[in-house]
């Protein structure tokens, strides 16, 4: 017995001394409360703040330029639409402001981003330039020689419906993507394959996960904190196995992540005011490809198809808003956010991508709320980020799930995250280079 544990800890010690060696890049990560929120992380500049999607469902990083248009007004792919609004100087990058810029180079780059391809950014040019990133709790991080793409221009699929331009439609400042990166991709510039190419990572691998939760005041409007870890998979941060789960290809999409549909339960905990509480129910899905489900940390509703929605409604005690004019404000809470029940939770379960193998997370129903929709406030609901319909692994997902890619080996991985301490960053000596 002595003679093993002294092995065992000898091997415990080579272990975390070569753990230390694996060269990451930790993007510290914030997740707001508000519609248009993403999983995201701030850059900031000497000038501005700029809150970049860190973007688990596409491969480019793209910034704004100072004098940018933001379009809309045809509801038409592709198509300009009458109204212009200006994209303000404190959400864009002014190459005139730096004093570390490099490399300014012409460059043609087209964007489409959301469902149908309802954002269109252009770009003439990259840039390469020192950044700095921070969540505004955890440590923040400066990487020099970072090369984006910067947006002049971008037109939004939206209708004017009243023919005013009014009010402006809201998008994202700045998109971070980190979704694989495609060989001989005609797009980029990816972030992630710059570190790769400079050495700063050695692996096309990574881990995304958030910190426990915010405190229970909602009105607080505290946001969730946590870490984009690029190189390495942090083995603290989760509880349970990091569970293997199946990546689909997809031809036509090879940069991004897919899986397959979870089955999942729902939990109720008791508490909403006036529904019978239902017991224990198990949501069948149905109705979609189940194998095309997609891992989107810069989406902001999570999707998925209960065979019997009406059970589904009286299971979850969530009802159809009866205003549903707002994106992503489908389903609400019937009662202020901080009244939904804290022990509802809904059960998520993935069949593993090895033999005999699966994984179970657990998310908490209070989890889904980070939107409130203006309506849903004066009724005194609360919007819940969820769509009936579709598959899709999205920001509240990302919230609860730790999350772990190796590009390379073309493989994905999960466990229950949400347990660490709020801004920690990353355990350098829990790193590993590949997912255990
Ligand atoms: C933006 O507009 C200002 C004022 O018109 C001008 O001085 C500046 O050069 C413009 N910047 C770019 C990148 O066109
Ligand atoms: C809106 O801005 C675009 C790009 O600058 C321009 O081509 C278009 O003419 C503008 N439309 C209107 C109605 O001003
Ligand atoms: C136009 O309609 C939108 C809702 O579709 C409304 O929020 C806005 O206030 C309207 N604008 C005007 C000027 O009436
Ligand atoms: C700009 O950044 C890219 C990507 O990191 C790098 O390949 C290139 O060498 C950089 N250019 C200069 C002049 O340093
Ligand atoms: C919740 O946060 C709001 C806004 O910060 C504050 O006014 C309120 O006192 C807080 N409530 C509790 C119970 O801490
Ligand atoms: C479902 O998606 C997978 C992966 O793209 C594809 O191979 C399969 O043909 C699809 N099945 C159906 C019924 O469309
Ligand atoms: C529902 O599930 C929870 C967790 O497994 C369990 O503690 C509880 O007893 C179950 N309730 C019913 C009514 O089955
Ligand atoms: C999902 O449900 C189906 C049908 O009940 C079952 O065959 C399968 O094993 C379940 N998968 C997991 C991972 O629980």
């Amino acid at each position: 017995m002595a003679t093993r544990s002294i092995f065992a800890l000898a091997a415990a010690v080579a272990a975390v001394q070569a753990a230390s060696d694996v060269p990451t890049v930790a993007i510290p990560l914030v997740l707001r409360y508000a519609q248009g929120k993403r999983v995201a992380t701030d850059i900031v500049l000497p000038y501005a703040t700029i809150e970049a999607v860190y973007d688990l469902g596409s491969p480019d990083f793209i910034m704004f330029e100072d004098n940018s248009t933001m379009n809309w007004g045809c509801q038409y792919l592709g198509c300009q639409g009458k109204c212009n609004a200006s994209v303000p100087d404190t959400i864009s990058y002014n190459p005139d402001l730096s004093t570390t810029k490099t490399d300014e180079a012409p460059w043609n780059g087209v964007y489409g981003y959301g469902g149908g391809l309802t954002k269109m950014y252009t770009s003439d040019k990259t840039i390469n330039d020192t950044f700095t990133f921070s969540n505004a709790v955890g440590p923040t991080l400066e990487v020099p020689n970072v090369k984006v793409a910067l947006v002049q221009y971008l037109q939004q699929r939206i209708y004017d419906a009243n023919g005013t331009c009014s009010p402006v439609p809201t998008y994202s400042q700045s998109i971070l993507g980190i979704s694989p990166h495609v060989e001989n991709s005609v797009t980029g510039p990816s972030f992630r394959q710059n570190l790769l190419d400079s050495g700063a990572i050695s692996a096309a691998v990574q881990s995304l996960w958030f910190d426990k939760p915010p405190s229970d005041n909602i009105t607080s409007g505290e946001p969730w904190i946590g870490t984009g870890l690029l190189g390495g998979i942090d083995t603290s941060k989760y509880t349970g196995p990091l569970v293997r789960i199946q990546r689909s290809f997809l031809e036509y999409s090879q940069d991004q992540y897919y899986t397959s549909a979870a089955n999942m339960t729902f939990f109720g905990g008791g508490g909403v005011p006036g529904v019978a509480l239902p017991n224990n129910y198990s949501i069948e899905l149905t109705g979609v490809n189940m194998t095309e489900c997609l891992i989107d940390s810069g989406a902001g509703s999570e999707s998925f198809f209960p065979a019997d929605e009406a059970a589904w409604l009286t299971a979850t005690g969530l009802r159809w808003n009866p205003d549903r004019t707002q994106p992503g404000s489908d389903l609400a809470f019937p009662g202020p956010c901080d009244t939904i029940p804290e022990d509802s939770y809904f059960e998520y379960s993935f069949v593993g991508a090895r033999e005999g193998e699966s994984v179970t997370v657990k998310i908490p129903l209070r989890n889904y709320h980070r939107y409130q929709d203006p309506l849903d406030e004066q009724r005194g609901w609360c919007t819940v980020a969820i769509y009936l319909r579709g598959c899709g692994l999205s920001r509240t997902f990302n919230t609860a799930v730790y999350f772990a890619a190796d590009d390379e080996r073309f493989e994905i991985a999960i466990a229950q995250g949400g347990i660490s301490e709020v801004g920690s960053g990353v355990d350098q000596d829990s790193v590993v280079l590949r997912i255990p």
